[in-house]
């Protein structure tokens, strides 16, 4: 299974994920990265670039990150490519630390 982006993303979006993925699988939106579940290749590299820890293997999402497999897919048909780093969010560092931001995160679709 592919890899996905979860919660600790959201309302941070640091992009040092994307730099280093070979198929180029990220995708944007306002305040959340996905990942194209058609073209990641569970190579992995990008998880240690994370500075949250937000990306994890589909296949071992425990049950608050199941959702997010049905957001990554849904977000990679509707937000654009992303490969170059940016900025993350004005205020990453104050959500950085915060649980239960999945409210906060606007959805694809
Ligand atoms: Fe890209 Fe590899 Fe991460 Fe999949 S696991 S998103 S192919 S860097
Ligand atoms: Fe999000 Fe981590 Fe990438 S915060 S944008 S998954 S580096």
């Amino acid at each position: 299974m592919p890899f996905i982006v979860t919660e600790p993303c959201v309302q941070c979006k640091y992009t040092d994920c994307v730099e280093v993925c070979p198929m180029d699988c990220f995708v944007e939106g306002p305040n959340f990265l996905a990942i194209d579940p058609a073209g990641c290749i569970d190579c992995s590299v990008c998880v240690p670039q994370c500075p949250v820890d937000a990306i994890v293997n589909a296949k071992e999402a425990n049950e608050a990150q199941q959702p997010y497999i049905a957001i990554n897919a849904q977000a990679a048909q509707q937000w654009p490519s992303i490969t170059r780093r940016q900025p993350p969010l004005p205020e990453h560092e104050a959500w950085r630390g915060v649980v239960d931001k999945m409210h906060l995160l606007v959805q694809p679709g």
